[in-house]
């Protein structure tokens, strides 16, 4: 994208971003963030650092997502000051944590060790993966340099783990390839790394049966598991996966992480009888604030899905 970060530019994104006129829909916040994204550099890191003293876990977890994917090392402070608030919401802390394994700096080993026996399973499941991760990125194995670039996928994300390629044929997937994966995927007694490993792999295989042996992960019992099973299914944008994100949407006794990552998901896939549903939970009292919010944003993607606009994240026009 090629976003000019001039000051005034800078100062409307961040004026949107932080909701300064107390009047910034969140969906307009979040096209803020996701520009600010493209933006390199540590101001852009200092504008989102701001966002955490929000009280919408949404809004913050998504600023510890981004500042992930923009691998800077410089955002690690930060980072570190989420995590260690053991106020913040969860689904925050663990985002944090995430991130750090996003960038991959071995100077946050130490704190991502502390928090390996954090109350909150999310929190110490993802700082075991983070930790995985950064040994991984930092060993000598032969394709640990690229393992989580996206050189040989479609999907530009940094990854918390990279696709396994054991079973495939040349980079090919076969049958049996997805019924080894599936099998790694679903068994609980492997470290989290690996089964994370195989759901990248069957993500980057993305056929209808790969789908398929994703969505029998939603029977697991790990909420920080589920919830990256909708994420990658966001990704995949694939109609075929609609049908399992709608049953953990509309899923009341579902954790309120994973119900948040199915809506955004659909959102992004956007087929008509998805709407819906996504109007209903966004407004539903029942529905925890994170799932409604999660909706009110999904709508917001859905529309640019199926509008002419020319780029989701396009904050600067958005927030002028
Ligand atoms: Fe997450
Ligand atoms: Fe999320």
């Amino acid at each position: 994208m090629s976003t000019l970060a001039t000051p005034d530019n800078l100062a409307s994104l961040r004026a949107a971003l932080l909701n300064e006129s107390q009047s910034t829909p969140l969906a307009q916040r979040f096209r803020a963030l996701f520009t600010l994204k493209a933006i390199p550099g540590q101001e852009s890191i200092d504008i989102i650092s701001e966002g955490f003293k929000d009280e919408s876990a949404l809004l913050k977890h998504e600023l510890a997502y981004v500042l992930g994917q923009k691998k800077d090392p410089y955002a690690l402070d930060v980072l570190t000051r989420v995590l260690e608030n053991e106020r913040e919401d969860p689904m925050v802390r663990h985002e944090a944590a995430e991130a750090m394994g996003a960038i991959s700096a071995q100077s946050a080993v130490p704190i991502l060790e502390k928090y390996l026996n954090d109350p909150e399973r999310a929190v110490r499941e993802t700082c075991e993966i983070a930790l995985d991760k950064i040994k991984w990125d930092h060993s000598n194995q032969p394709s640990a340099s690229t393992s989580t670039s996206s050189a040989t996928t479609q999907f530009t994300s940094v990854d918390p783990a990279p696709g396994s390629t054991s079973g495939l044929l040349k980079g090919k997937a076969t049958q049996a390839s997805v019924q080894e994966l599936r099998d790694v995927l679903l068994d609980a007694s492997k470290p989290l790394f690996e089964r994370y490993r195989a759901m990248f792999a069957l993500r980057n295989i993305g056929t209808d049966e790969a789908i398929d042996a994703l969505a029998d992960g939603f029977a697991d019992d790990s909420a920080l598991f589920k919830h990256e099973i909708a994420f990658v299914f966001g990704q995949l944008s694939a109609p075929h996966s609609v049908p399992s994100l709608l049953r953990v949407l509309q899923n009341s006794s579902e954790d309120e992480m994973v119900r948040h990552e199915a809506a955004e998901a659909l959102g992004g896939i956007a087929t008509p009888d998805v709407l819906p549903l996504l109007r209903e939970w966004a407004t539903r009292e029942d529905a925890p604030r994170v799932v409604r919010e999660s909706c009110v944003v999904a709508l917001d993607m859905y529309e640019y899905e199926n509008s002419t606009q020319f780029q989701y994240a396009d904050g600067i026009s958005a927030a002028a």
